[in-house]
């Protein structure tokens, strides 16, 4: 008999997770992490805290990429995941209509009364593939149009959908697709006058450079795209389930009712992987148009039990305990805070975003001194000053924080929903120290040399 003991084998071989990863997995991780010193091991985590061996407490600025919505290790989601194992169910028998996946898609679906029906998979991507698969059935036309700068996954179809060309490169040939402008809605009407348009997809905040749509684009647009006869796909993948002060940044614009919308991360307290697509009845019923075509978009662990359990805990915590509001007020506090530091600062140009999704974007300094250490960091590499920033966060206040994107001077704060006045107190009060630092010319410009070495060496 086997005896897998767990807790046996992290003790014994934790020690060799970074030399591990350098072997087995993607051996660029630890080397970014060392060239930046963030090469820590942290050994436990609750809320927006995770702690290393010494006892130190880390801020979470970062929410594992907005998966950790509630924070760590939530009592509630822990507890309905303890239970869905207790319980023994009989779970995906894949020949009967077990309970929890109808209930989890009844409590979704109340969030967006215009939409019927919902398929289950298990990440942020493949509830984009399924938009696009959808709406392509749906229309019966190929072409997606997408925002520039848009994220929205990384396997094949929704890395057709992707704005940026590095991440496309050397990956291609990819499904057709056309990028438009956010906001430009002059743009949307020409492709859509193609006739070949199945839908535009679009994040209503970019999780690259934290950039809004435009009031009324949203509405605007949709308007243009049932004239078209084509869909609108919301992908709420970081942005739902309160992340902007709304349950969905969609509504945030009155009268939009996108035809797709696109959920993940969030919805399992971080535990389970999960992603969900809500549509409409019409929709789903050209995509299962007769019994042959049950399976005809499907997957294995889609709607399992444990990820159904979890969603179902977080979205009655995130009710029960108000958590959008929540996430407006905080968003709000700590938007506020930091923007009246622009005045302060000459070299942080902006302060932008919705609720707890707030990018912080650095610009060129007036004064002279400080320009000529600005232009030397640009010419080495676009994005050194916000990685200046992110790293004293880390190393010497102890906030986990990172740069939006590459090549971009933005960092993008994306906390757990549940921080409060002490959190922000803690980021503003770390934050104005490290920019005090970077203004007097003090020893953040030191660890921007280095990365100005590592990134020439690396070219
Ligand atoms: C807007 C958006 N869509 C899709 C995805 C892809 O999600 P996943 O990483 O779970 O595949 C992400 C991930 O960051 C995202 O931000």
């Amino acid at each position: 008999m086997t005896c897998f003991d767990l807790a046996a084998l992290l003790e014994a071989r934790s020690g060799e997770r970074y030399a591990l990863h350098e072997r087995h997995l993607n051996h660029q991780l630890p080397r970014m992490l060392r060239t930046l010193g963030f090469d820590k091991v942290y050994e436990r985590a609750e809320g927006a805290y995770f702690w290393d061996a010494e006892g130190n407490d880390y801020l979470d600025m970062l929410a594992g990429f907005g998966v950790m919505g509630l924070g760590r290790h939530h009592p509630v989601v822990r507890k309905a995941l303890h239970d869905v194992l207790d319980a023994r169910l009989a779970d995906l028998t894949r020949f009967d209509c077990p309970p929890l996946p109808g209930l989890l898609a009844e409590r979704l679906l109340a969030h967006s009364p215009h939409l019927d029906r919902v398929f289950f998979g298990n990440s942020g991507t493949e509830a984009v593939e399924t938009a696009l698969k959808f709406a392509r059935r749906a229309t019966g036309r190929p072409r997606v149009l997408h925002c520039d700068h848009a994220f929205h996954g990384l396997t094949a179809g929704s890395l057709s959908v992707n704005g940026e060309k590095g991440f496309r490169d050397g990956f291609g040939p990819l499904l057709p697709d056309t990028a438009v402008p956010l906001g430009d809605l002059t743009a949307l009407e020409r492709e859509l006058a193609r006739g070949d348009v199945a839908a535009l997809i679009v994040e209503p905040v970019q999780g690259k450079g934290v950039h809004e749509a435009p009031p009324g684009y949203l509405r605007a647009a949709q308007g243009l795209l049932r004239r078209h006869k084509a869909l609108l796909i919301a992908d709420e993948v970081q942005t739902g389930l309160g992340r902007t002060g709304d349950f969905y940044a969609y509504q945030h614009d009155e009268g939009v009712e996108p035809d797709l919308v696109c959920v993940a991360k969030a919805l399992s307290g971080g535990y389970v992987p999960v992603g969900a697509t809500l549509g409409r009845d019409w929709i789903f019923k050209k995509v299962y148009s007769s019994m042959d075509r049950v399976l005809v978009h499907s997957a294995s662990f889609g709607s399992n039990a444990q990820a159904m359990a979890a969603g179902l805990a977080v979205l009655s915590v995130i009710e029960d305990d108000q958590v959008v509001a929540g996430a407006r007020a905080t968003g709000e506090l700590l938007r506020s805070r930091l923007a009246a530091l622009t005045d302060r600062y000459e070299m942080l140009a902006d302060v932008r975003g919705r609720g707890l999704m707030i990018g912080i974007e650095f610009g060129r300094p007036r004064s002279l001194k400080l320009r000529g250490r600005w232009a030397m960091l640009q010419a080495a590499r676009k994005g050194l000053f916000a990685q200046m920033v992110v790293a004293p966060l880390l190393h010497r206040h102890r906030i986990l924080t990172q740069v939006s994107g590459d090549h971009l001077e933005v960092i993008k704060l994306i906390p757990p929903l549940i921080i409060g006045e002490r959190e922000v107190d803690r980021f503003v009060t770390a934050f104005t120290a490290v920019m005090d630092d970077a203004h007097q010319g003090g020893l953040v410009w030191d660890f921007g040399r280095r990365l100005m070495k590592q990134a020439a060496a690396n070219r």
